[in-house]
């Protein structure tokens, strides 16, 4: 594995990622990073037929300045506008494109690109990964959400008629393009939500830190986060480059180490067991950062309670998000006994108590799989 790191503004920094044989995934970050995508599928070995999957939005204001990168002469494009949002992740689309690879006579070493957020990246990745048993797979994931997470780490998805994320497979793309020029066009509460996920690998750093060969920077996650809060996100912001990049890595280790969620994983769950409760019981009101938010608020709150970490560090956690825009609390709409039974459906329990990811010392450590009881969680919510 080599791995090289610089911060936002500077060269496109490449990570080639190898340590097991499942995880193969080349990750380009930083500013103008999408103007690699013509040598990153010469790298990959990809056959002449490149379909771009893209969303209204990217199609409005990227799509053409990507599709500028791909040469006729050495790449037939087509392009696939899919709704927006979770609308794509259905059967009846993930259809469409195969059918669409198919009267395009996709063959194996052909690539499918998606050019979108999560929403983009999840039905594509689906689409890659099992039309013709595979074909190469890149992301240019264009939100926040999807650059630090939603297009790293091999999970690919759809949605049924009973839930999120039903069907879907592990499969790593090629290569994935992070480019936070691209952010500049996205919407504030999608920065915003963007966010809330980041504090949750603040949350996590120093384990990571321990259990993989992840390096804290001189100045950890949170501490680039504190310095950021007093003033509003924006995609421009000096910082972001270098804080998508670790965020990127952090996963990237975490993945490597534990591709199918047996152990270690599990620590990228922190805040979301309530957070995914949230977001199902306010049907999507809450965008997936802001949710998180809470949940990571909620359990920080249990930690206290049960000792683990000294109330300042929930109090400083609080400040934060408050400062960076994000709720710290439960709307007064939800109701505590549905939201833990929908917790409880999120989660492997341990008799009636359900295992979560709690911090663990200080802010930066957790502890994974520690059974909390219902009344202890409706005592938080
Ligand atoms: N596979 C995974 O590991 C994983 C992890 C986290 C989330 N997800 C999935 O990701 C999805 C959420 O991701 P998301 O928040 O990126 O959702 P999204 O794809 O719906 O994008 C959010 C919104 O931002 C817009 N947008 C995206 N990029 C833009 C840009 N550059 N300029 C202007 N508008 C832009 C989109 O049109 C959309 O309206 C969910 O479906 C979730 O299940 C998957
Ligand atoms: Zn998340």
């Amino acid at each position: 594995m080599s791995m090289r790191h610089k911060r936002h503004r500077g060269p496109v920094v490449t990570i080639n990622w190898n340590t097991t044989l499942e995880v193969k995934t080349r990750v380009a970050v930083g500013s103008g990073a999408r103007h690699k995508l013509n040598s990153v599928l010469a790298q990959i070995g990809s056959g002449r037929r490149v379909l771009l999957i893209c969303q209204p939005s990217t199609a409005v204001h990227w799509l053409r300045d990507v599709m500028a990168v791909l040469p006729s002469e050495d790449f037939q494009v087509t392009t696939l506008e899919v709704p927006d949002g979770e609308a794509c992740k259905t059967p009846e689309w993930l259809i469409r494109v195969w059918e669409h690879l198919q009267d395009r006579k996709f063959e194996r070493k052909d690539t499918v690109v998606a050019l979108g957020g999560g929403s983009v990246s999840d039905l594509a990745g689906f689409a890659a990964s099992t039309y013709m048993r595979g074909l190469n797979l890149v992301l240019l994931p264009t939100s926040l959400l999807a650059q630090v997470d939603a297009a790293i780490g091999g999970k690919t998805g759809i949605n049924l008629s009973a839930g999120k994320n039903l069907a879907g497979s592990f499969y790593f793309p090629k290569a994935v393009i992070a480019d936070s020029e691209m952010l500049v066009s996205l919407p504030q509460k999608q920065l915003i939500s963007g966010l809330g996920e980041i504090y949750k690998y603040a949350l996590i750093e120093d384990t990571v830190a321990k259990h993989t060969d992840y390096e804290v920077g001189p100045r950890s996650l949170l501490e680039l986060l504190e310095a950021m809060a007093g003033h509003t996100l924006t995609a421009e912001d000096p910082s972001l480059g270098g804080i998508i990049s670790s965020c990127i890595k952090m996963k990237l280790f975490v993945v490597g180490k534990d591709p199918h969620e047996s152990g270690l994983r599990r620590c990228l769950n922190l805040g979301h067991t309530l957070g995914h409760a949230l977001e199902k019981m306010g049907d999507y009101s809450l965008s997936h950062g802001e949710a998180v938010a809470i949940g990571l608020v909620a359990d920080t709150k249990l930690s206290v309670d049960q000792k683990r970490i000294e109330k300042d560090s929930l109090k400083r956690l609080q400040q934060m998000l408050e400062k960076a825009g994000l709720p710290t609390k439960v709307p007064s709409a939800f109701r505590a006994e549905k939201l833990i039974e929908a917790m409880s459906m999120d989660k492997k329990r341990d008799g009636d108590k359900i295992k979560l990811v709690l911090p663990q010392a200080k802010l930066g450590q957790v502890e994974l799989d520690v059974p909390i009881s219902p009344d202890d969680l409706a005592r938080v919510i």
